[in-house]
């Protein structure tokens, strides 16, 4: 059974141009205590797709389809959805400066969240908050309560982000790169806090990055996502046995080595070296560039006639395994 099911997801803005798809048509599942990574490049959807969970799209872009979470979150009203956001979806942003109030307090942001959601006094909030606080790495003796985020440094506010969307147990937590905006060595350490904290509590994650080292170490499932669309998805340890989507093997492919996680080193043997540490040609088309066929074509090195003018279907591959191309597995030129 599962605890969130996203079907046939589509998302439109007006430009210029006409009408164009952020996202086209996703659907997945997520049962519950389960972590599904998301990952693609810039630009490719993953953010909106977040937000289109949250209720959070910009004004100007609609969303249609289905997004079940006990009902369905689309065609919940404002109030409704404020019921749900921070107190059983968690989120957690890249910049954590944004995410947190400047000007209170980071124990009274924490237990603000309490109040609002678990109908808390103020003082069992504050109990709770502060215990929050410890449990990811501010002990009240070196981190005062009535600290404020600028006394922080970026990676200490972020444990006080991933405090206040954990801190009412969501049963799912979406963290949109959160480690994006921290120092290397600090990336780490949050993202072990993230998944500590997740299979204590047995919260489902979405763990949206453009790092497929990231997804390869903290999920149980994984979706590949380019212009909008999901062109790999499957259990994250089949995924990398068989990675099938050129795309996902260009992403893999563009991981330095030293940042391969054991789970990938395997792999590389299908790499000639010249290509490990290449990045993907061309870029991430534009949405009024997407033509009728796949949308990778224009940078694919197994493209054929084909690519071009159909779009092709995600094709299962193996049980659970399945990505949106004509020629899947076939080596990179
Ligand atoms: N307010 C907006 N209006 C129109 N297009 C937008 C807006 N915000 C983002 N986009 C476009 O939506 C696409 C998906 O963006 P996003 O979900 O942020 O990508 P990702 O998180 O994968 O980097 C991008 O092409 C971006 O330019
Ligand atoms: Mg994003």
């Amino acid at each position: 059974m599962n605890l969130l099911s996203v079907k046939n997801l589509t998302v439109h803005t007006e430009q210029p141009s006409g009408s164009i798809n952020i996202l086209d048509n996703l659907s997945f599942g997520l049962e519950p205590g389960k972590s599904l990574g998301v990952v693609g490049e810039s630009g490719c959807g993953k953010s909106m797709m977040a937000f289109s969970i949250m209720g959070l799209l910009p004004d100007n872009m609609i969303a249609s389809g289905e997004i079940q979470f006990g009902g369905d979150l689309l065609s919940l009203p404002e109030k409704e959805l404020c019921k749900i956001r921070g107190n059983r979806i968690g989120m957690v942003f890249q910049e954590p400066m944004t995410a947190l109030n400047p000007v209170l307090p980071i124990g009274f942001q924490v237990a603000e969240s309490l109040r609002l959601h678990k109908n808390l006094s103020r003082h069992q909030a504050q109990k709770q908050a502060s215990k929050v606080l410890d449990r990811v790495g501010l002990p009240s003796q070196n981190f005062s309560r009535s600290l404020y985020p600028h006394q922080l440094s970026g990676g200490q506010r972020q444990r006080v982000v991933i405090a206040i969307a954990m801190v009412c147990k969501p049963e799912l937590i979406i963290a949109d790169e959160p480690t994006t905006a921290l120092d290397v060595t600090i990336q780490e350490q949050i993202l072990a806090l993230i998944s500590e904290l997740v299979e204590e509590e047995n919260m489902a994650l979405i763990l949206i990055t453009h790092d497929l080292g990231v997804v390869a170490e903290n999920t149980d499932l994984m979706l590949v996502m380019y212009a909008g669309r999901i062109v790999e998805r499957g259990p994250t340890n089949k995924v990398f046995e068989n990675l099938a989507h050129p795309y996902t093997r260009g992403l893999f492919a563009s991981i330095p080595d030293s940042e391969n996680p054991e789970a990938v080193q395997g792999l590389q043997s299908e790499f000639s070296p010249k290509n490990r540490l290449s990045t993907i040609p061309g870029r991430v088309p534009e949405f009024w560039e997407l033509s009728k066929g796949c949308a990778f074509y224009g940078r694919c090195s197994r493209a054929q006639a084909k690519c071009s003018s159909e779009f092709p279907d995600e094709i299962r591959l193996t049980l659970g395994h399945s990505a949106a191309c004509f020629f899947p597995f076939e080596q990179n030129q």
